[in-house]
């Protein structure tokens, strides 16, 4: 039980790789849980294997389809609800397609997060939890990155997600009430150790991991690693891998914060990393060890954009936030192969998992679909 157990939390992307592990972890913790998400990038499968793993618990969470910028929608989620904080995940996260489409993504990640803020504020909840990320860092000088480093980031995704954080300084600012925690992700890998929820990227992964796991089951024939000319250990870049249910973790630890008596947290930014840097080399065997798979690798350029080396300072969330994250690359891999194992597709359609059939057998509510007992389409 932590301090923010019972408390009723909206979450903003909460059938997202990241969200659907963070409803899980709060509904676990016993809170009240209400996620909404336009399943844009996501499926309500994984609101329903949620929904699976939190057994009992289940009866604390409803899901609501919705795009943030549907404010009426938004609006009448609080209002048949009192909410006490709440989480920010929904938004586009590929910094390519945010370079070839920086209106889309400044129209879905500022402005949907700014109906969000104004609609919180109309209902009275000034407790947010934001999903910032590490790229607003840039190429940083040196490393590990404090949080004091200068913010520049390079792309449009970057840059919706420093835009967001300024405007959640200016709100602290002109009403000290609000009370904003902005978490910097480093590299979120892995997936829940169920073998159930993971991360389901649509198209050619842009990320390392998803690009490796799909060498592994054979869906693409080798990983290009991009560069091996960096001044580092092997050549390879250097990264700071999170396992996503030690991200989630993260947020229950946030949270606490946030309901502390008396807290005055203000508008503040934590990294949520584990501080050790992994190269993509290291990635690759630490893969093919927990998969026993061999992963065909291909040297290629330098992708624009990337940096060498960039890791975390975690002094500042172990210190404030009581938390330090616990695993390891190689429990990243395991369960991430794990993951892929069970879902070679990812969620893909309702019947490529066989578990899908046994989840909605087994949590059947009498009703049309168990789904429809949880899910409010607005
Ligand atoms: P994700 O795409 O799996 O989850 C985001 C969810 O938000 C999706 O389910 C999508 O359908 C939903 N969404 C997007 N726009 C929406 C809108 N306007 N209204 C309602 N729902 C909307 O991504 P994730 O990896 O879970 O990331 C969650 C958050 O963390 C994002 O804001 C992302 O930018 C940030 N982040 C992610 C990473 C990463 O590597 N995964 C790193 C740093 C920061
Ligand atoms: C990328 C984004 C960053 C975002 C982060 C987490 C870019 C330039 N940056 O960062 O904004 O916050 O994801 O979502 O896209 N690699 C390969 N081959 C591949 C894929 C990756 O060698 O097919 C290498 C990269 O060069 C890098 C490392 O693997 O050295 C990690 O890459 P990736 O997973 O894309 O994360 P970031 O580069 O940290």
């Amino acid at each position: 039980m932590s301090a923010s157990s019972t408390k009723s939390i909206l979450v903003t992307g909460g059938a997202g790789y990241i969200g659907s592990h963070t409803v899980l972890q709060l509904l676990l913790s016993g809170c009240h849980v209400a996620a909404v998400d336009n399943l844009d990038n996501s499926s309500h499968l994984a609101i329903s294997r949620v929904s699976h793993l939190a057994a009992d618990s289940a009866n604390r969470l409803s899901f609501h389809k919705l795009d943030l910028r549907d404010r009426p929608a938004l609006e009448r989620v609080f209002s048949s609800n009192k909410f006490d904080a709440v989480i920010h995940f929904a938004g586009l996260k590929a910094v390519g397609e945010s370079v070839a489409k920086p209106l889309f993504y400044y129209n879905n990640n500022v402005i949907g997060t700014i109906v969000l803020l104004e609609v919180m504020a109309a209902y009275g909840c000034k407790k947010l939890v934001f999903s910032s990320s590490a790229s607003v860092y840039g190429s940083p000088e040196r490393v590990p990155c404090t949080e004091d480093f200068p913010l520049a980031p390079m792309n449009p995704y970057g840059k919706t997600k420093l835009v967001v954080e300024d405007i959640c300084r200016d709100l602290h600012r002109a009403d000290p009430e609000w009370q904003i925690m902005l978490l910097r992700y480093f590299n979120p890998v892995g997936a829940h150790p169920s073998g159930l929820l993971g991360e389901d990227p649509r198209g050619i992964p842009n990320n390392l991991m998803p690009y490796v796991q799909q060498v592994a089951v054979g869906r693409r024939p080798a990983l290009t690693v991009f560069g091996n000319d960096y001044s580092t250990k092997d050549g390879t870049g250097i990264r700071d891998y999170i396992h996503v249910v030690d991200l989630a973790d993260g947020h229950n630890a946030a949270l606490t914060k946030l309901f502390e008596k008396d807290s005055k947290i203000g508008c503040e930014a934590y990294n949520l990393g584990t501080g050790k840097g992994t190269s993509v080399l290291e990635i690759v065997s630490a893969f093919e060890k927990a998969s026993g798979k061999k992963i065909p690798v291909v040297f290629g350029e330098r992708r624009p954009g990337d940096c060498e080396i960039l890791y975390a300072a975690t002094t500042k969330a172990e210190t404030q936030l009581n938390w330090k994250a616990k695993y390891g690359i190689e429990e990243m891999c395991r369960d991430q192969w794990n993951w892929a194992c069970n879902n070679p597709y990812g969620y893909g359609s309702s019947d490529s998992n066989p578990q899908d059939e046994i989840i909605s057998t087994k949590t059947k509510g009498g009703g049309d679909s168990w789904f429809s007992d949880i899910c409010i389409t607005s």
